[in-house]
């Protein structure tokens, strides 16, 4: 089985300069990151080296093979989530423009009603929310998530994530996390969130998804 290594990406110097989520939260939290990072890496290298014996001995109780296969999608969701939800903070909150926001109003009916269903799933997640883009239903919808792996939903793309583990907010706020959801609005930055819309729903079709950069489409 191919391995392919990954390394953590690096992130705006601006995390460590927002209103509300203080810079000893974002150092521990980048830890976090890390280790879903070196943990990948570990758990592709345990499937590459799986022997005929541990093939033979599959099984849903207990087996290497299962083991491997649900903590790698638990770690590969600690990448993922992680590299989104830091991506796109560090930014002074407002609200998006053009295709989005047109996108939003279409979805939610007001910017404001989508604020408020993405506040309300947050209290309500034990892990994640993810504003994702039904490319299916072709329509954007909070989605919930109770750890890093759940749940999926097939055709979803997620472009924007709010981490709700007490991590990502407990040395600031205890447990009180709707101010944190309110801070979290406050140090959007809707550019990065745009762009990961439209890359999602550009007609480019070519691995790059850029149509303004791609000599492809
Ligand atoms: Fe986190």
């Amino acid at each position: 089985m191919k391995v392919n290594k990954i390394s953590p990406k690096t992130f705006s110097s601006k995390i460590f300069q927002m209103k509300g989520i203080s810079k000893k939260t974002v150092e521990e939290h980048l830890k976090l990151y890390q280790g879903y990072v070196n943990k990948y890496n570990e758990i592709q290298e345990k499937l590459a080296a799986l022997t005929d014996d541990d093939y033979s001995k599959a099984n849903q109780v207990y087996s290497m093979i299962r083991e491997l296969k649900t903590e790698l999608s638990f770690a590969w969701g600690g990448v993922v989530n992680h590299e989104i939800y830091f991506g796109h903070l560090g930014g002074k909150g407002g609200k998006p423009s053009s295709n989005l926001l047109k996108q939003i109003e279409k979805d939610f009916g007001s910017f404001e009603n989508y604020k408020k269903d993405l506040k309300a799933t947050g209290m309500a997640a034990r892990g994640w929310v993810w504003t994702a883009w039904n490319e299916k239903e072709e329509k954007l919808f909070n989605y919930l998530g109770d750890a890093q792996n759940t749940f999926p939903v097939w055709y979803a793309k997620p472009i924007l994530a709010l981490d709700t583990y007490e991590h990502a907010y407990f040395i600031d706020y205890g447990v009180n996390r709707a101010s944190y959801i309110d801070a979290f609005f406050e140090n959007l930055d809707w550019e990065v969130i745009e762009k990961n819309f439209d890359k999602i729903t550009s007609s480019c079709q070519c691995p790059c998804q850029d149509e303004e950069e791609c000599e492809e489409c």
